[in-house]
């Protein structure tokens, strides 16, 4: 095993030992293929947890590529910079640390690859925060959006602690698919996976 799938198992072992909810392997199969498929040159991750979908988008990066990647979580945020710097990757990747909500208005550029993956009620805020950061033909990936099954089963009943994300994540959803800056196709894998083409402010 050569010392970029040497980490990722590393970290799978630790997420599983520690319940940090990375990506699914599925899932990452395919935030990876759509990476690669874009091989972007910017890219913005909201929610690192510990590296693990950060240490997959830096293998599909186009030369050069940078990605910066959003987590509040201190303790996994030294985590993530370990692995990725064992991996060699961390020349390749810049993490804020904080509240995503706070620090995206803050955040300049433009990015051709966005993977949403951190507070699940805040996907809508995050997006429209995101949105005048997008280069034309930017492809956005957003993970669990489908939360347990519940987003798309309108017949069962929501545990009312989880009702407020339910309703947030279909509000997601249907902005992505009904506004017309987006192309949409969802994947029942996992969670959920929703990956959104940017069709540019002039394409509409
Ligand atoms: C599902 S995990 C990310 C997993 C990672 N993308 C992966 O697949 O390897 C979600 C992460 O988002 C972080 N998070 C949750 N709310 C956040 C917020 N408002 N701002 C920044 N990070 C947040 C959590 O601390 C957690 O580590």
């Amino acid at each position: 095993m050569d010392k970029f799938q040497t980490v990722l198992a590393v970290m799978e072992d630790y997420a599983a030992a520690h319940h940090v909810p990375i990506i699914s392997r599925e899932g990452g199969r395919l935030l990876h293929s759509l990476a690669a498929a874009a091989k972007p040159t910017s890219v913005l991750e909201v929610g690192t947890a510990i590296g693990y979908s950060t240490l997959l988008l830096t293998a599909a990066l186009a030369p050069g590529g940078q990605i910066t990647t959003i987590e509040q979580n201190l303790e996994r945020i030294e985590l993530a910079r370990t692995y990725l710097t064992q991996a060699g990757a961390s020349d390749q990747v810049t993490i804020l640390a904080g509240d995503a909500g706070l620090i995206l208005p803050e955040v300049s550029g433009s990015f051709d690859f966005v993977f949403i993956d951190a507070a699940k009620g805040q996907y809508l805020d995050y997006l429209h925060k995101i949105m005048d950061k997008l280069s034309p033909d930017a492809v956005i990936v957003a993970d669990n959006v489908l939360f347990r099954g519940w987003v798309l089963d309108y017949g069962s009943i929501v545990p009312r602690r989880y009702r407020t994300i339910i309703k947030r994540l279909r509000a997601y959803l249907d902005f992505v698919t009904n506004d017309g800056h987006f192309k949409t196709t969802l994947y029942h894998i996992g969670d959920g996976i929703a990956v959104s083409h940017y069709q540019g402010e002039t394409n509409i």
